[in-house]
């Protein structure tokens, strides 16, 4: 198949394009920094219509990954450039579709679990999920993630693709053991002794092993049926208590000295990147997915964090 991914330079376009390219597949990045890779990069300023678009022509499938990463403080500045680099670039995807004489087979554009609200009482799937915002108790910067995610999504629904189907998908963390990504972070955290619960620990966690988001990618492109939103995560999120020792277990230590939300806070300001990223309870599950017969090869964190234990420590060697 021919894939195109868009902002494929980042932590989930690496971890699709290593896995899409072995597999045999055409894989083109759209890059704004285009550098070598096995595989073909092609210039784009992610505002605007440009040459790229000739490589959407008749292409399997387009995979909008493009934004400014959110692991930074938000700031005024940040903040206005996660949320236009998001809006421009899916608008200039859907633009470039909208105008191609051979329109590709599907859109698979990126959204977050991060839009569903808050919670502890009930998981969101699709059908049932309640969409944040309103919640009482959330500081203002989980507010401004959900407001991201409502114009990201509405960006992509602003052009009609009548001959392209269209998939927003809601995804939680991708684990995997690249270096410097949420895996290699948490698991440092465990090195150091640190990884006990975070402010009581009762917040959820919403992840997907690598090899399940791709397996889910390749899933979508292939169902037909599938349309719309997608939440694309492990059908078992568990509370970050539960996460973390389980991710100890799977590491071989059993220290992990807690941390309350202040303490948090303090380092979240240190490493320039928001709290929220393990204090917001995600509580998301894979509703349609499950329902359309996809079938996990890793359901159950336990067994996704000692795989992933594994891989970091072959990479280490
Ligand atoms: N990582 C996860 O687990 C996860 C989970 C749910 C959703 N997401 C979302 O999925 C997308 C990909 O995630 P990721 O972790 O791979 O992100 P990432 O590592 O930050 O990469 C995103 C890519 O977007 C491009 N980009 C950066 N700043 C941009 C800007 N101002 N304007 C246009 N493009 C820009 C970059 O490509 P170039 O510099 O090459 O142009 C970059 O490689 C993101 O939008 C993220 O919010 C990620």
């Amino acid at each position: 198949m021919k894939l195109i991914l868009p902002g494929g330079t980042g932590q989930v376009g690496t971890i699709l394009a290593r896995a899409l390219h072995a597999a045999g597949h055409d894989v083109v990045i759209l890059s704004r920094r285009p550098t070598a890779a096995p595989w073909r990069m092609v210039p784009w300023d992610a505002r605007s219509v440009g040459a790229w678009a000739a490589e959407l022509e008749g292409a399997d499938a387009v995979i909008n990954l493009a934004g400014r990463s959110v692991n930074c403080r938000y700031t005024v500045t940040n903040r206005r450039a996660i949320l236009e680099s998001r809006v421009q670039s899916t608008r200039a995807v859907g633009n470039a579709i909208a105008r191609a004489q051979q329109p590709p087979r599907v859109w698979l554009q990126m959204s977050t679990a991060t839009i569903y609200s808050h919670r502890y009482d009930a998981p969101n799937d699709e059908a049932s999920g309640i969409i944040g915002g309103g919640e009482q108790d959330a500081p203002d910067s989980w507010r401004f993630s959900i407001d991201v995610a409502k114009a990201w999504e509405a960006a992509a629904a602003e052009r009609e693709t009548p001959a392209t189907r269209k998939v927003l998908m809601r995804a939680a963390m991708v684990m995997s053991p690249d270096r410097g990504g949420i895996f290699d972070t948490l698991l440092r955290l465990v090195r150091f002794g640190l990884g006990g619960a975070v402010a009581g620990g009762r917040q959820y966690m919403s992840w997907i092993h690598h090899t399940d988001f791709v397996r889910a990618i390749l899933w979508l492109i292939d169902h037909g049926e599938m349309e719309g939103v997608v939440n694309v995560a492990a059908p078992h999120p568990l509370p970050y208590r539960a996460f973390m020792a389980a991710l100890r277990s799977a590491w071989g230590i059993s220290v992990g000295l807690p941390a309350t939300a202040w303490m948090l806070d303090v380092a979240a300001f240190v490493l320039r990147t928001e709290s929220e990223l393990v204090l917001k309870s995600r509580r998301v599950v894979p509703g349609r997915l499950l329902s359309a017969g996809f079938v996990f090869q890793f359901p159950e964190w336990p067994a996704a964090a000692r795989a992933l234990c594994d891989e970091w420590r072959a990479r280490a060697r």
